[in-house]
């Protein structure tokens, strides 16, 4: 294939080229961890919690794909809006997020029970290394943009964290920033 050359539009995060997405409250029920809130907000015009833009490139291991993805301000009861999460199904694959505005959190953990909880502002950059699932949460009253690139093999398993949750929650309490264990 040839190179290709895009651009990411600053207000909203949107990738040129890309193929936008869209999460809903309804499309992550079960994911926070409170049902009734969760209900709640569906029934109340299920609002957009982000909506995420990738380049359809390859999923081989000799790419690398990327996208921007932007969380909107809000939380499910105490609970700030995030990403549905997930490990990838090449678990020995890692992956670099790129903060460009915003407040949030990097939620990261292992199978063996290891957590770990990143900062993410303007410029920041993280690694998730092979065999962490992460998750990322809103904890500003912006949009929080970001932008990340993972190998072109690395699948998303998003049935695991269905399944078992995360270990850690990212909640509003008094106006501050708490990060609950859920074990
Ligand atoms: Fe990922």
């Amino acid at each position: 294939m040839k190179p290709l050359h895009a651009q990411v539009d600053w207000e909203s995060g949107v990738l040129s080229q890309g193929v936008k997405r869209v999460r809903r409250v309804s499309d992550m029920i079960g994911l926070y961890h409170d049902e009734a809130a969760e209900q709640q907000a569906v029934a109340e015009g299920d609002p957009i919690v982000y909506e995420y833009t990738t380049i359809e490139l390859p999923e081989e291991a000799n790419h690398v794909l990327f996208g921007t993805t932007t969380i909107f301000p809000g939380r499910v009861g105490s609970e700030y809006y995030m990403t549905k999460g997930h490990y990838h199904e090449r678990r020995d694959t890692g992956e670099v997020y790129v903060c460009f505005s915003g407040q949030g959190r990097l939620v990261m953990e292992t199978e063996a029970g290891q957590t770990e909880v990143l900062a993410m502002f303007p410029g920041s950059v993280a690694y998730v290394p092979p065999h962490w699932a992460h998750r990322v949460s809103n904890v500003g009253d912006d949009p929080l943009l970001f932008f990340a690139a993972f190998p072109g093999h690395a699948g998303h398993d998003y049935g695991t964290i269905a399944q078992v949750g995360f270990r850690l929650r990212v909640e509003e309490h008094g106006g501050e920033v708490l990060i609950v264990d859920n074990t």
